[in-house]
């Protein structure tokens, strides 16, 4: 195990935030995870479990211990009549395990396509987009506890998934290192286009028939066109969560503003957070070197060497904002450290 002093975040983190971790250590098999459990020096540090950095807003220097998980593997672990078992680490680029099962005709995650991050870090939050969620192909992850070093798996039931939300977010959050995670994949393609804006660009597309392919193609279109990639613009994706609110507050709002776009939820309506900010007048406002994306107002991005904490008080101001004018209080969906 290699312990590295003072070391740069800045290529760590979608956003480019340059701060530091005070050590860094990186861990690529459950050996080297044994080996930091077990190392008393590290025991009462503050700990940060890194994956692709792509869900992450640092706010200072991080002054204690950055773990970042290292895990790599794709595993065809198992196949029945409907299935493929994957078995994935940890480490692994989501997109790229995501091309892998396109390639290999395993459906179920193709409208996930271009999600940046890595494979341990999607159970965490639950990624999702355009209607189809990790819960959905899920099968099982295996962990070990920073604490005692004991391993373990965790079932669906047990990760508690919500939208964009988990155990590991909440009670469990810094507990334990996610290694590996199984997913069961489809032998025969349930496609799910309902997503409005897939099916307008797979008419666009102007393919014959749809497989699993063409959606991911299409999702890849539609992503790019109105999300920047990280790598040339400082992100992380959606900033805040879309917020649910009561049928009777939705009712109210529509009758103020009728064009508010909203969704079913299973607990009341989600309203599109880009809306609400957008309507606030904030696309493509810039505070100092932090500003909100010109074609898409639920990304905050880096446009220069912004601080983490330049960030945090643009989205200040956002929240309030949102607050005032709608009523409605905003939550980050992104992990500020
Ligand atoms: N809108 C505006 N102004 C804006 C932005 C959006 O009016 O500046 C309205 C538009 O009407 C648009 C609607 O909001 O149609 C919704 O926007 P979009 O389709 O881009 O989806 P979203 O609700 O903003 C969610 C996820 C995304 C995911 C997409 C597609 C959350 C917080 N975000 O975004 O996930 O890719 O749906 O399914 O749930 C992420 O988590 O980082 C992420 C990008």
């Amino acid at each position: 195990m290699r312990v590295q002093e003072n070391v740069s975040l800045k290529r760590l983190n979608s956003f480019g935030i340059d701060a530091s971790a005070r050590y860094f250590v990186e861990v690529a098999d459950q050996e080297e995870v044994a080996a930091f459990v077990s190392e008393p020096h590290f025991a009462d540090q503050p700990l940060l479990i890194l994956g692709g950095g792509s869900n992450l807003l640092l706010r200072h220097n991080f002054e204690g211990v950055v773990l970042k998980v290292g895990f790599s593997g794709i595993e065809l672990l198992l196949e029945d009549n409907d299935h493929y078992y994957l078995e994935v680490g940890a480490g692994e680029n989501w997109h790229g395990l995501v091309m892998h099962c396109v390639a290999n005709g395993y459906a179920g995650i193709e409208n996930l396509s271009l999600i940046p991050g890595n494979v341990g870090a999607a159970p965490m939050q639950n990624i999702g987009a355009y209607g189809v969620e990790l819960q959905d192909v899920f099968e099982k992850l295996e962990a070990t506890e920073i604490r005692s070093g004991e391993y373990r798996e965790f079932s669906i039931d047990e990760c508690q998934f919500r939208y964009r939300d988990s155990v590991f977010k909440n009670e469990l959050q810094g507990k334990y290192v996610i290694t590996s995670v199984t997913l069961r994949l489809s032998k025969s393609a349930q496609l799910n286009t309902s997503y409005g804006a897939i099916e307008e660009e797979l008419e666009a597309m102007n393919i014959g028939e749809v497989d699993i392919n063409s959606i991911s193609q299409a999702v890849i279109n539609i992503r790019n066109s109105k999300l920047p990639d990280p790598d040339v613009l400082g992100n992380a994706g959606s900033f805040f969560k879309n917020p649910i609110i009561s049928e009777e507050e939705f009712l109210q709002l529509r009758s103020e503003y009728s064009d508010v776009v909203s969704y079913p939820a299973d607990t009341g309506v989600k309203i599109a957070a880009g809306w609400l900010i957008d309507q606030c007048g904030w696309k493509g406002k810039r505070i100092g070197n932090a500003g909100v994306h010109e074609n898409h107002a639920l990304v905050l991005a880096n446009y220069g060497n912004a601080t983490g904490d330049e960030i945090y008080k643009l989205s200040e101001e956002i929240l309030n904002s949102v607050r005032t004018k709608f009523k409605i209080t905003l939550e980050r969906e992104v992990n500020v450290v």
